[in-house]
């Protein structure tokens, strides 16, 4: 209901919302720019992050030729794992802090971007593992100060990490799926090029993008900014902060582009506008879910991906047995709508009103 429900906030809601935002360039053929946004930056040592699979395509290849022609040195690290575990992020951050590098960049998906972030945690500020992973799994203790530099170019049309201040992995010791959450774990710039879907199965396509549409629904309809208890300290306002006007203009937006364009990328690998305008709708929805945060369908989702034994989709790596991660949120998602929509109702778009304040008077300022 756009912001209808934000006029009544509870006795201890919060009045005010903060929104967080990466850089972002968009835009075909923009990977062969993140060299000269390397060096604006300040980067001269680069850990350039991918996987396997990534690095067989030119993705990579255009990210390196271009950091290398910026005078940026460059190594690669490929192990990055598809659904990080603590294992694979404690590996890569070793990686980070013996090379000694001054910046980061990471092409690939979710898990690729999530790699680098964790990488560039542990290595600016060394720690036990759990000491950042979010509690009551991990000590849930604040990141205490800025990264390096962390460029991230996602190379599928659906997590947008690129734009979030999470890092999603699996703690084998608990065969539980967690994360870190901070800020600080936000990319410096997303370099998002739209051309890179052209090559993307369209089983891919699918997964990515109801994943894509899940982050909208999720982050629309979350708990608004107004029903979440104040925190202490403004600076301790979490990102996931509930739903707000700034995260509605994202998720209405990609849920627009989505409708208009999910079928059509998904049919045809040559339709170039549709996968670009859903590589778009990635964006946008990060943007959003970042500020706001996701609910249940992504909570349950990661049961949902512990029970594969044998369900290998086409189109992904042949090996492990994988329920694609947007695969195991749509399943959940229409159970969770009928469920949740009558407790919150939300009202038409062109109903959105700015939130009264606690004492009278229009809109948040
Ligand atoms: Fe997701």
């Amino acid at each position: 209901m756009g912001c209808c429900h934000y006029a009544a906030p509870t006795e201890d809601g919060d009045t005010a919302f903060s929104v967080d935002v990466s850089a972002i360039t968009y835009g075909p053929g923009v990977l062969a720019e993140v060299g000269d946004h390397a060096r604006a930056r300040g980067i001269t040592r680069a850990a350039l992050f991918t996987d396997r699979g990534v690095a067989a395509l030119e993705h990579v290849s255009i990210v390196r030729d271009s950091l290398i022609a910026a005078g940026v040195d460059v190594v690669l690290y490929d192990e990055s794992r598809i659904e990080p575990t603590d294992e694979s992020f404690l590996a890569a951050a070793r990686f980070a802090a013996e090379g000694g590098f001054d910046g980061y960049v990471s092409v690939g998906g979710g898990s690729v971007i999530d790699t680098a972030k964790a990488a560039n945690l542990y290595a600016t500020h060394p720690a036990d593992f759990l000491t950042y992973v979010n509690a009551p799994i991990g000590g849930g203790v604040a990141v205490p100060g800025p990264l390096k530099p962390h460029i991230a170019c996602p190379t599928t049309c659906g997590t947008g990490s690129e734009c979030t201040g999470i890092a999603v992995f699996d703690l084998l010791s608990m065969a539980a799926k967690t994360g870190i959450v901070s800020r600080h774990l936000r990319p410096s710039q997303a370099v998002v090029d739209p051309t890179v879907t052209a090559t993307l199965p369209a089983t891919v396509v699918a997964a990515s993008g109801f994943d894509v549409l899940s982050h909208a629904l999720e982050s629309y309809t979350a708990r608004p900014y107004t029903r979440r208890p104040r925190a202490a300290r403004p600076s301790e306002r979490p990102q996931s902060q509930g739903a707000n006007p700034w995260s509605d203009i994202g998720c209405l937006e990609s849920l627009r582009l989505i409708g208009e364009n999910l079928e059509r990328a998904v049919a045809d690998a040559g339709d170039h506008e549709a996968r670009g305008n859903m590589m778009f709708a990635a964006t946008l929805a990060g943007i959003a879910f970042g500020n706001s945060g996701c609910h249940l369908p992504h909570g349950m989702s990661y049961t949902v991906s512990g029970l594969v034994r044998e369900f290998q989709p086409a189109g992904y790596p042949d090996g492990a047995p994988i329920v694609p991660h947007g695969m195991s949120v749509i399943v959940n998602a229409p159970s969770v709508f009928r469920f949740t929509a009558p407790g919150l109702p939300r009202a038409p778009p062109a109903r959105r009103r700015m939130p009264r304040r606690r004492h009278g008077g229009r809109g948040l300022g």
